[in-house]
């Protein structure tokens, strides 16, 4: 009797599952339904880049009605111009590329143009003769974020009396040739110039902690009177604290009294945000890195015959625990600066005698 009952569960188990089997023409209406991605991003260097990768990661999901094919390039633009052949050999509806630098997209682009595959590029920028070489573009305004900066450091260093050609900076620059670096490196060069700050040295940290600390101790090393450091993202602000301190220097915004400012850019860090609380930072200016819903929005007017907006800027914030300074004016605009509440720095725990070395 057994048995006959499991043959019979058997067979009715076995006829459920080919009822609910889609048939070939489902399927393939069901592969029609999905818009298929292929997004390039140029590589891992930052917590901003993760930020970034997670948020499209999380936007273009199947739940969505999505298939995204991701490629990371590891810094390299050989690896992001191969991932978009592969992208047109696969046929997919949309390229999405986050470009590691600017220059020398024109012919891969033009290939993707040729085979009617429209491409969103997504926070920085490419540097392109035709510009219908890409549909749309979305990111942050590298050079403004630049110049909330710099003015920011003028309207302190006035309110507190210190005169410009008392100010000495080094800036760490990130991966060179990239408009993050473009715009940032462009806003202080011109600042300096316009103020008359002395701008010592200019070095490349890769946008990354372990190359701020090696390039700042370098800079140490070279410059006995740096007073500061424009960080042009907040992992080269982590190195570049690190370096300081080894040095047996103390950062913070009070260069009157010794102090080495630091300045940076990001704001995603954990650390680097405790660090801007604790006035080791002295501010940064945000870049946002939650692109996915801005290029799905993108997506969607594609989608629905619309033309999108050709230049999409990010409106992004500014911020400090130092009171000074409580807004700022660029061409005539006026921006806030967001106080954080200051807090103490979490002191080292104490290693009882017993257990110290
Ligand atoms: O292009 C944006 C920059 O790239 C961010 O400021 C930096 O952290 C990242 O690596």
């Amino acid at each position: 009797m057994k048995r006959y009952l499991l043959i019979l569960t058997a067979v009715v188990l076995c006829l459920a599952a080919a009822c609910n089997k889609p048939s070939v023409e489902q399927e393939e209406e069901f592969a029609e339904d999905y818009i298929l991605i292929g997004f390039s991003q140029l590589g891992a260097e930052s917590d901003w880049r993760s930020a970034n990768t997670e948020s499209m990661k999380s936007t273009f999901t199947a739940a969505n009605g999505y298939e995204l094919i991701f490629e990371d390039g590891q810094q390299k633009q050989s690896n992001q111009i191969t991932a978009i052949r592969t992208f047109i050999q696969q046929e997919v509806d949309y390229i999405v590329l986050a470009p590691v630098t600017e220059t020398g997209w024109d012919t891969v682009l033009q290939e993707a143009k040729d085979a009617g595959i429209p491409v969103i590029i997504v926070d920085r920028m490419v540097d392109v003769d035709d510009e219908t070489l890409f549909t749309s573009w979305v990111g942050s305004n590298f050079e403004l974020e630049g110049k909330k900066v710099t003015e920011w450091l003028h309207r302190y260093t006035e309110a507190c009396g210190i005169q410009p050609e008392e100010i000495n900076i080094v800036n760490i620059q990130g991966t060179i040739g990239a408009s993050a670096q473009i715009g940032r490196t462009k806003a202080l060069a011109d600042a300096a110039k316009e103020h008359g700050w002395n701008l010592l040295a200019e070095m490349t940290g890769d946008f990354t902690q372990a190359k701020g600390r090696e390039v700042m101790e370098y800079l140490l090393d070279g410059y006995d009177n740096i007073n500061v450091v424009y960080c042009e993202n907040d992992h080269e602000a982590l190195g570049a604290i690190e370096a300081i301190e080894a040095a047996g220097k103390t950062v913070g915004p009070d260069i009157a009294n010794g102090e080495i400012m630091v300045l940076a850019f990001d704001g995603i860090n954990d650390e680097a945000v405790a660090y801007l609380k604790e006035g080791k930072i002295t501010c940064i200016a945000e870049c946002n890195p939650l692109h996915g819903p801005r290029v799905k929005a993108i997506i969607d007017q594609l989608e629905a015959g619309r033309v999108p907006g050709k230049l999409n800027f990010v409106e992004e914030g500014f911020s400090s625990a130092d009171t000074t300074v409580s807004s700022l004016v660029i061409d005539g605009q006026v921006y806030g600066v967001t106080l954080v509440e200051k807090t103490e720095p979490v002191a080292e725990p104490e290693v009882p005698e017993s257990e110290q070395e």
